[in-house]
């Protein structure tokens, strides 16, 4: 087993593994030596001495592929110390706080595979641009009309940093 912590994530458009960046540049700024993967690419996740897993939400939901990768990695994830994140645009909604509650009921698929000892949910990043399917560009350009939150970037480095430094004595024992 390595002394490395691994990070890992499913993005579709780059923002939740920007914000896995930006926690593992946290954790190696306190020397603690970290691991920054997808998870399509994680090799060997039993050489990890804590895991924590991210993914972005789509339709309410994690990204299908994070949670085949949580439910194949079950066992090993369940020895470790285990904390995961979501990164969505709700709460980057005008007064998004107050769904902060609804939107943490979107990991209880992830605790009912392996319970984390922390939870994170960040408000994301919406680039019309980046999105692949017309339909969803119609779809959020409507609702950016509509008034129902604003194309750019909400992540909330400061908070993230935080999430990461309060982690630090709950992941390493
Ligand atoms: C097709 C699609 C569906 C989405 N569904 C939701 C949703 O149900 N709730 C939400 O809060 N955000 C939703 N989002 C917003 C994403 O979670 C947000 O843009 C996130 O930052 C994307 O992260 P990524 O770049 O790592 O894929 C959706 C985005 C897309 C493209």
């Amino acid at each position: 087993m390595t002394e490395n912590i691994l990070i890992t994530y499913a993005s579709r458009t780059g923002t939740t593994a920007g914000v896995a960046d930006a926690i593992g540049k946290t954790l190696s700024e306190k020397g603690i030596a970290v691991d920054i993967l997808p998870m399509k690419d994680v090799k060997d996740i039993g050489q990890y001495r804590a895991i924590i897993a991210g993914s972005a939400i789509q339709a309410s939901k994690w990204l299908p592929e994070a949670i085949e990768f949580l439910q194949k990695n079950r066992e090993e994830i369940s020895k470790k110390p285990f904390a995961a994140f979501q990164v969505c645009m709700t709460l980057a909604m005008p007064n998004g706080e107050k769904y902060r509650q609804g939107v943490s009921e979107w990991m209880e698929p992830v605790r009912k595979i392996a319970r984390p000892i922390k939870e994170g949910i960040f408000a994301g990043r919406l680039d019309l641009k980046s999105l692949p399917s017309f339909s969803d560009r119609l779809k959020f350009k409507i609702s950016i009309l509509m008034g129902v939150w604003k194309e750019g970037d909400h992540r909330n480095w400061n908070e993230i940093k935080q999430w990461a430094e309060d982690l630090i004595p709950i992941l390493i024992k």
